[in-house]
């Protein structure tokens, strides 16, 4: 199983857009993918369809309670192949909950070690911040994806990601790899959009996906009707952005992995 932690400290940069129809299309192509709301806002749960007021365990029980093993949260969605280990708003407890837990930042990845093998992706959607929860994806991770919204404060921001990643990797888990950053929002009409990726790339170079996800209404759309963009609307612009998306994260870890 490779596991990918969706993550960027910014809010409303396309992290759980990209978590959510990344594995998707994922699974549409025939791999088993568990998805992970690892925030408490749990829009990943509710953009699969689940109804979050109705479930009795959610990732919060996981990470608190050892007796209760990740593998019985997990949901089935209406997408096959992906699957979902859904939040609640009770998730914003575990930080205060964890405080005093020896190895706090490990918890998670604890979780994992339990799971039976019968994933080929895990891919993790981070909270808005580089809070104790984002720390236990990044420990349980192994690579990293990055959407970065086209505008220029968010560039900012990437200096403290980065200075979280370095001490994860360091002290934590030397083996989370910068799978790649992802333009996200993209409006084509803009100057602002063509400089701030043509500055990216500059800076970033190889790091930053070819993939461009553009700005469409279709995607702001689908997570009101609880489903990923490739059934919402199989024809839309943002289904063809996220295959392709999937088709090169999926030549970047076959490269890696030779999955
Ligand atoms: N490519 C896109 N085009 C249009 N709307 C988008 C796109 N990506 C995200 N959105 C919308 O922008 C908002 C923030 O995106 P979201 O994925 O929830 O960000 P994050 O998880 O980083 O906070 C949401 O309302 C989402 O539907
Ligand atoms: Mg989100």
């Amino acid at each position: 199983m490779i596991t990918i932690a969706v993550c960027n400290q910014k809010g409303g940069c396309g992290k759980t857009t990209t978590s959510v129809n990344l594995s998707s299309c994922l699974a549409s192509k025939g791999y088993k993918i568990l998805l992970v709301d690892m925030d408490p806002q749990s829009h990943a749960s509710l953009g699969v369809g689940i109804d979050i007021y109705k479930i009795e365990r959610s990732m919060y029980n996981v990470l608190i309670n050892q007796e209760i093993k990740l593998e019985e949260i997990i949901c089935k969605t209406e997408v096959a192949g992906l699957d979902i280990a859904p939040a609640t708003l009770s998730l914003s407890g575990v930080e205060i909950d964890l405080v005093n837990t020896i190895g706090r930042e490990g918890v998670f990845k604890g979780c994992v070690n339990t799971l039976p093998p019968k994933y080929d992706f895990m891919i993790i959607d981070c909270p808005p911040s580089l809070s104790l929860l984002t720390v236990n994806a990044l420990t349980a991770a192994q690579e990293l994806l990055i959407p970065l919204q086209m505008q220029y404060y968010p560039m900012e921001g990437m200096k403290q990601l980065f200075k979280t990643v370095d001490i994860v990797t360091k002290r934590l888990n030397s083996n989370l790899n910068i799978l790649g950053i992802l333009p996200t929002l993209y409006d084509g009409r803009t100057n602002l959009c063509k400089d701030v990726l043509s500055g990216i790339k500059g800076y970033f170079k190889e790091k930053v996906f070819e993939t461009i996800i553009n700005d469409t209404i279709k995607l702001a759309e689908a997570p009101s009707a609880g489903k990923p963009i490739n059934i919402y609307d199989a024809k839309s612009k943002g289904t063809e952005d996220y295959f392709k998306l999937t088709d090169e994260v999926l030549g970047r870890v076959r490269q890696k992995y030779g999955a």
